[in-house]
């Protein structure tokens, strides 16, 4: 499912406001072992935004990405057709701060290569990449019939 032409920038609005969503999803963060608040907030192709944060436990190997619990949120409010336009993640450390590996695989399941991903650079400078620069070559498997 991999798209060979990128998909459109968002405009600096749509940027800004997803952002926006990212940081506010942040405070809900449940992290009390790391301090670190992260927020994710993915736009759908549908228009619609849902966001996420991270969810630690004491366990920590159990510990869900903010990324993750917004896919997971997506799929849960939307359907299993869903797919992102775009993702924005932020934190209230003032961190620069990708998503992780596990996170760009979870996106990959429903993002094609040339989804946007807005996140924190050095000094918390909002900055632009895509799925496919994140997770080059991404494991995909066909599925048969309908999602
Ligand atoms: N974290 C995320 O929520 N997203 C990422 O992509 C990287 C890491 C969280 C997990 C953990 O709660 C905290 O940041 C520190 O690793």
């Amino acid at each position: 499912m991999s798209s060979l032409t990128p998909e459109p920038k968002l405009s600096i609005e749509q940027a800004s406001q997803l952002l926006a969503f990212a940081e506010a999803a942040a405070h809900n963060s449940y992290s009390p072992y790391s301090r670190f608040r992260v927020g994710a907030a993915l736009l759908l192709t549908s228009g619609e935004i849902v966001t996420g944060c991270n969810v630690e436990n004491c366990s920590y190997r159990l510990t869900c990405c903010a990324e993750q619990s917004a896919i997971v949120r997506a799929v849960a409010e939307h359907g299993p057709a869903m797919r992102l336009r775009a993702v924005a993640v932020e934190n209230l450390n003032g961190a620069a701060s990708m998503p992780c590996g596990a996170c760009r695989q979870t996106l990959a399941e429903f993002g094609d290569d040339g989804v946007p991903i807005l996140y924190p650079g050095e000094g918390g400078e909002p900055r632009e990449t895509t799925l496919g620069e994140l997770l080059p070559h991404a494991f995909r498997l066909e599925y048969l019939g309908e999602r």
